[in-house]
């Protein structure tokens, strides 16, 4: 498969790595500089476009993907209030993109028994729930997209009795009807997502550390493999079971 990088940064770097040992190649990246007929040329060249850079720029890069109809990965994270907005244009014009806050399968094992565990024991007296995450000092966003998605998803599964309060209040004590969602920023730290339970009798907490970028590169491509040759707006979270299955392309 041919892959074109949009954003060279760190996740950039590290898909080019996913990519090239799982067989494919790289035919060019797309900077936040790169003119607009370069731009073209790389994704009208590509099989998939990988999109690793910021939020600010996810919308141009659905146009590009849309206008070249090139099947387009998107990795970046902090563009929520746009996504509803973006899957209607994807769908519109017959677009091809698939989007998650965190490429990691690991992860979304995780996210999947982290809500079934809390959703469990929260139906119990007692009980409480708080989510944390950390992440390197150069992360854009915060909270970061996956404990959103966690806290999401969490809220879905206890039907809206808690929701999620970030960040936490300073000048008042956090409502019963309310769960704490904390971010801490240190060094060069990949990214920690942790669920934590109180109960009256035990504490419970199950930690995702990830040890290097490498999975969340791993899944983009496993994904982008997925993508090509089909058209509709997805989440990875949601055809993880259909990518995993697919076998086609190596
Ligand atoms: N979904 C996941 O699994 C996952 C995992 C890790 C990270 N992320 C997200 O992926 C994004 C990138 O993370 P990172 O750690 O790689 O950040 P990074 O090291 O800062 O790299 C971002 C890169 O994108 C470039 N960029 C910024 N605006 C651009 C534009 N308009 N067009 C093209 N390139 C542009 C930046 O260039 P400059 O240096 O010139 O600004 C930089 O090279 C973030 O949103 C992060 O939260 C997602």
């Amino acid at each position: 498969m041919r892959i074109g990088l949009i954003g060279y940064g760190r996740m950039g770097q590290a898909v080019e790595r996913a990519a090239t040992a799982r067989g494919h190649m790289i035919t060019g990246v797309i900077r936040r500089d790169t003119p607009l007929d370069a731009c073209l040329q790389v994704a009208q060249q590509s099989d998939a476009l990988i999109d690793f850079s910021h939020a600010d720029a996810v919308l141009a890069h659905v146009e590009l993907a849309l206008q070249t109809r090139t099947p387009l990965i998107i990795g970046a994270t902090g563009w929520d209030a746009q996504r509803e907005a973006i899957a209607q244009q994807v769908q519109a014009n017959g677009g091809s993109v698939l989007y998650a806050p965190n490429f990691s399968i690991a992860v979304q094992v995780f996210l999947q028994q982290a809500v079934s565990l809390a959703a469990q024991l929260l139906t119990l007296e007692g009980w409480d729930v708080a989510i944390e995450e950390i992440h390197h000092r150069g992360k854009a966003d915060a909270p970061s997209g996956t404990a959103r998605a966690l806290a999401t998803r969490l809220q879905h599964a206890l039907d809206n009795r808690r929701t999620a309060q970030y960040p936490a209040p300073a000048d008042h004590r956090l409502p019963d009807a309310q769960f704490s969602v904390g971010v801490v920023r240190i060094g060069s730290e990949f990214g920690t997502h942790r669920l934590m339970l109180d109960g009256p009798y035990d504490w419970i907490e199950l930690t995702h550390r990830a040890k290097s970028r490498d999975g969340f590169a791993y899944g983009a491509v496993r994904a982008a493999e997925w993508l090509v040759g089909r058209t509709g707006f997805y989440n990875f979270a949601e055809v993880l079971h259909e990518i995993l299955a697919h076998k086609e392309e190596r």
